[in-house]
């Protein structure tokens, strides 16, 4: 799959892969007072997947409107592989739906399990900022 480097950020390396996920490396930055990776770190980044996939979906921007049902099923660890992959489940007449799950792959065990789940909700919106309606695929 094709994939462009997207920055460095806080440390942590961002590689972003064309379609609906991406995979990064988890380090020390961000970590909560357990030494896991802070929740709020792990919530942005599906919101920038599900970002990613709702401005192909919209052919231009679109802005979330809401997150439901956000699962924190198991702690990210530093150094774990960490991919976010997203599906968009419905679309209206402005909105999609997309449902985003985090997974991690372990570093010392290879194992691999989902970590966090949640709803999202996009709209497109004009470059002013009102919505519009999304174009055909
Ligand atoms: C996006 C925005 C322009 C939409 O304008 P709006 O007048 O609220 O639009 P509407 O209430 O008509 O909703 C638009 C669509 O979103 C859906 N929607 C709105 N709120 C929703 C919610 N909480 N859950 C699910 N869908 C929702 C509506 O059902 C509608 O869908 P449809 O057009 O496909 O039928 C406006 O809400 C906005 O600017 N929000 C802030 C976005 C933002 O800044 N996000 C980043 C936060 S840091």
């Amino acid at each position: 799959m094709a994939s462009t480097w997207r920055g460095i950020r806080d440390s942590v390396i961002v590689l972003v892969e064309t379609g609906s996920h991406w995979s990064d490396t988890t380090f020390p930055a961000g970590t909560d007072a357990s030494g896991d990776i802070f929740g709020g770190w792990v919530l942005s980044q599906m919101d920038i997947a599900a970002g990613t996939t709702a401005a192909q979906r919209a052919k231009g921007r679109s802005a979330t409107v809401a997150i439901n049902e956000m699962r924190f099923h198991a702690p990210v660890h530093v150094g774990d592989l960490f991919t976010v992959n997203t599906h968009i489940v419905k679309t209206g007449k402005t909105s999609m739906a997309i449902h985003v799950e985090s997974w991690v792959k372990r570093q010392r065990t290879s194992e691999r399990l989902m970590v966090t789940e949640a709803d999202f909700t996009f709209v497109a919106i004009e470059a002013s900022g009102v919505k519009r309606a999304l174009p055909p695929i």
